[in-house]
């Protein structure tokens, strides 16, 4: 990282404060304010995170306004054609993309890891059959640190490295668990034999009275929707994996903490939202009616799968998972009616000023419930999916932050409150 010959000043009642200016590889430069309150008193404000850089990494890049996203500098898009989840996630995990023998040495650490402790599995009778795939997974994930703490040191590389591979390996045992688990059909074991998605599809589908029959063209798909949410900067559940591995605690433990954020609708909730909106609107004459209701500043509802944080063009992972979406429907040669609403309604939202002015494109939820819809997974899976594949860059992240050895993270505050006052005498 390069310090610019720029200088930030702040003009404050105790004169100016001037603040270097850091410089990453690409995106924009940095105020550094991390003397600014012992040297100069102050803090800085902002709420949300808008402008704040919480910290600096290698893993993820995105461009806003080109809508452009790098995984280690890698097109999303191209990683989307020529690679696949695994090797991806090697890249994501350690910086290059590995060669063969690497390639089969973190596949073969990957598969070894897969199945469950035993015990594991009486966590999931605890949970009532109608809970959600979200709820069984911050649970049962959470419970794990209780199965790999006594020996496990994070201060070491290697237990660090043993203990991502092992998130990496079991989240699918665990994902599909949650859902057999929900249908009353027997938790199924992972098969060695089978690639991570053709594995995880076995485990979703399978049942012990039959063979599974792997479908190439679904695999694919389901390796691709993995991929593409492998990773995405500090978003608010990598965010919160980071905040809550600043203080040293148990690696399930972080992971089970970013489960939780993303559960929310504003977040990884989101591709179960929109599937939920585009069967309420029905057919493509009520789709005017939905966008009224978005734009309304008194109705709470916003159009799920619209906008961003950070991009302010198409997120590009849209585009990708619409075309895999096309491909998956023709090979099963089905119509979805709900992606024709779905095209239909981004067609309308994004010739709409209100959309137009606020720069709102369609994001990475907008079109993945319509593809695991038609790879025959019911909704409350598809968070649980993404919470699946975002381990990876949980994972990654908080490898990064542990190499760096930061300490806690501790944010300040703006304090509103009542100045000091004393307890009243009531006698
Ligand atoms: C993910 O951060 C990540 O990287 C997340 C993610 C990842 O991979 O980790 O990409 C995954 O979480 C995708 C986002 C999924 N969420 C949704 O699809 C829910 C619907 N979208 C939103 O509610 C919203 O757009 C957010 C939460 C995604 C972003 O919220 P912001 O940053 O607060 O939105 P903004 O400040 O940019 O909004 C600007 C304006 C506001 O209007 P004004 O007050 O200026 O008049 O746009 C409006 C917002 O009200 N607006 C919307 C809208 N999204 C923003 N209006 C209608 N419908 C929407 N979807």
């Amino acid at each position: 990282m390069e310090k610019q010959r720029y200088k930030a000043i702040i003009s404050g009642e105790n004169g100016e404060a001037s603040l270097p200016i850091l410089k990453g590889t690409m995106g924009p430069p940095a105020v550094d304010i991390q003397q600014l309150n012992a040297e100069h008193g102050l803090l800085a404000f902002d709420p949300g995170f808008r402008s704040t850089a919480s910290c600096q990494s290698a893993i993820t890049y995105i461009d806003a306004d080109e809508g452009v996203l790098l995984y280690r500098g890698y097109p999303i898009e191209e990683l989307a054609e020529h690679s696949n989840f695994i090797e991806t996630a090697y890249l994501l995990m350690f910086g290059e993309l590995p060669n063969k023998a690497e390639y089969e040495d973190f596949w073969h650490s990957i598969s070894r890891h897969s199945l469950l402790h035993e015990q594991v599995l009486l966590f999931y009778r605890g949970f009532r059959r109608d809970a959600h795939p979200m709820a069984i997974m911050i649970g049962v994930v959470g419970a794990m640190s209780a199965f790999y703490h006594e020996d496990m040191n994070i201060q070491d590389r290697d237990d660090r490295i043993n203990a991502g591979i092992r998130l990496i390996a079991k989240m699918p045992t665990i994902a599909a668990g949650s859902y057999a688990y929900s249908i009353g059909r027997p938790l199924r074991y992972p098969r060695n034999d089978l690639g991570y998605s053709a594995n995880f599809l076995q485990m979703l589908f399978g049942v012990p009275s039959e063979d599974f029959v792997v479908d190439p063209v679904l695999v694919r798909a389901m390796d691709m929707i993995l991929l593409l949410h492998a990773d995405h900067e500090q978003n608010a559940s990598t965010s919160t994996v980071r905040l809550a591995a600043s203080s040293g605690a148990n690696p399930f433990a972080c992971i089970a903490a970013g489960i939780a954020s993303l559960w929310g609708p504003a977040h990884g909730g989101a591709n179960e939202a929109v599937l939920r909106m585009l069967m309420e609107i029905e057919k493509p004459e009520n789709i005017p009616n939905v966008i009224a209701r978005a734009k309304d500043k008194d109705d709470p509802f916003r159009l799920m799968g619209f906008g961003h944080r950070v991009y302010r063009n198409f997120d590009p992972r849209s585009r990708v998972i619409q075309k895999m979406t096309r491909e998956a429907l023709d090979h099963l040669g089905i119509d979805d009616p709900l992606l024709e609403i779905a095209m239909k309604l981004e067609e309308i939202a994004l010739k709409d000023e209100y959309f137009v002015e606020r720069k709102l494109y369609p994001n990475v939820d907008f079109y993945s419930g319509i593809l695991l819809r038609v790879m025959g997974l019911p909704m409350t899976m598809f968070t649980a999916i993404f919470a699946l594949a975002r381990t990876v860059g949980w994972v990654s992240h908080w490898l990064e932050l542990s190499d760096e050895g930061h300490g806690i993270d501790r944010p300040r505050q703006l304090y509103i409150g009542e100045k000091l006052r004393h307890y009243p005498n009531k006698k």
